[in-house]
């Protein structure tokens, strides 16, 4: 069992603490995650890339609530952001601004107007009309703004495609061949300075080799960075080191790390890396509640109170989630074959199928595993089913770091017009 969860005396724990009082005290579904397994997951980062001048800046994107922006923050953390909530939410929760950098393919005007007045470390350009508009917004609030240029390697990271993001074909970043010609352009303009370069090349990747040749690409870019004369002294490797789901037998962070010093070699660069998933990931489950057990001709179904509204990685990445009891079932009782689905109306509101599972029934529990990343954050209200509680366990106390929205907070954000009332 990873991480902060773990059996003791048959009853699934987060930590200290019993899933199944926790389940009777919040409620079913809730996110809950271990201090502890974020803490020590931050420790690897942060000792894998001690030695090395590295800032380690927390995808919020992979879990944005702010309790856990700031237990990395209270560590050293800083924060990649790639829109003005998840800038506001990095900042409230106490990452520094000069540790936080903001991403993304689409910032707005007004978005890169917030990230300049909050003075961020870095702003990373993915494009030429971002450039200019950047350029001239820093022009008229008389600052010049620190910028990275996002370089496209074209490296298949071999992950899912819908998170892979390094090929030439994907819409991120500056194709590195256009790199030299982008950097040239921002020299003619004061109000920018490119102090580094930037790439991320996909999530969830399981082996080291797509990073090897992309790392490799970008150092031999600053190279030639410096021979055009610019002052690059900054490099951001972006995030996309795995976790373990199934079966991955993903690198550690120490690994990770290797790669990244053997490609900067001599080049004296502060480092940027910006982890999601290996940073929360396995320290986070899905608490929910078998509703009902169905028997159909064909099929076994468990149907649970959660479905894919609060956790849509199976439903859009076809992604596994180990799905266990929390009681522990007997051995003696063997297992059964059932598909894992939620209440919502879609085929596609399943957690497993044909998944051999201890016998359950209604009113079990069960805890989705590794679901701390990319969970609460891509949950919505579908169905009009209330965004969902997360709890943040330390040993055996718990916070509700979010409690669960209510019904009349959810639907009270409509609006009549005035001929419908
Ligand atoms: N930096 C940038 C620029 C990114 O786009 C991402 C993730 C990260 C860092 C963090 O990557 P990580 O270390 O978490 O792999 N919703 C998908 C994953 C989408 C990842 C998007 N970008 C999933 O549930 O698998």
């Amino acid at each position: 069992m990873n991480g902060g969860f773990s059996y003791q005396d048959g009853v699934l724990h987060a930590e200290n603490l019993s899933l199944s009082v926790l389940a009777d005290a919040v409620g079913t579904p809730a996110y809950v995650y271990s201090s502890v397994r974020l803490e020590a997951n931050y420790r690897r980062f942060s000792d894998a890339f001690s030695g090395l001048d590295a800032r380690i800046c927390f995808a919020v994107k992979a879990n944005s609530n702010q309790a856990v922006i700031r237990t990395f923050a209270e560590l050293g953390a800083g924060a990649d952001v790639v829109s003005l909530g998840e800038m506001k939410r990095a900042l409230a929760a106490g990452a520094p601004a000069d540790k936080i950098v903001y991403s993304g393919v689409g910032k707005t005007r007004g978005e890169l107007r917030a990230a300049l007045e909050a003075g961020l470390w870095q702003i990373n350009l993915e494009s030429l009309p971002e450039m200019v508009a950047l350029s001239e917004i820093a022009a008229e609030m008389n600052v010049v703004a620190s910028v990275a240029v996002r370089v496209n390697p074209d490296v298949d990271a071999g992950s899912h495609h819908k998170i892979s993001t390094g090929r030439k074909e994907n819409k991120f970043g500056i194709d590195i061949d256009h790199a030299r010609q982008t950097y040239a352009d921002i020299a003619q303009r004061s109000s920018l300075k490119a102090v580094g370069v930037a790439v991320h090349i996909g999530s969830q990747l399981t082996g080291l080799e797509p990073f090897r040749p992309a790392f490799q690409r970008v150092a031999d870019l600053v190279r030639a960075l410096r021979d055009d004369g610019h002052d690059i002294r900054r490099i951001d490797f972006g995030g996309g080191l795995g976790v373990v789901y199934h079966n991955e037998n993903p690198p550690s962070p120490a690994e990770y790390a290797e790669v990244i010093r053997h490609a900067v070699g001599d080049l004296g660069c502060v480092i940027t890396v910006e982890p999601g998933r290996a940073l929360v990931g396995d320290a986070g489950i899905l608490l929910s509640r078998v509703v009902y057990r169905k028997s159909g001709l064909h099929r076994r179904f468990l149907i649970l109170d959660a479905a894919m509204n609060d956790l849509i990685r199976p439903a859009l990445y076809d992604a596994w989630h180990t799905i266990t009891p929390v009681v522990e079932a007997s051995h003696a009782e063997g297992k059964v074959v059932v598909d894992v689905v939620g209440p919502v109306c879609e085929t596609g509101d399943t957690f497993a199928t044909q998944r051999a599972l201890p016998p359950l029934s209604a009113g079990d529990l069960v805890a989705i595993m590794t679901a701390g990343a990319y969970g609460a954050a891509m949950a919505s209200s579908y169905n009009s089913r209330p965004l969902l509680a997360e709890v943040l366990v330390r040993n055996r106390e718990f916070a509700v770091i979010r409690p669960r929205q209510t019904i009349e907070d959810l639907i009270g954000l409509d609006r009549l017009p005035s001929w419908l009332s």
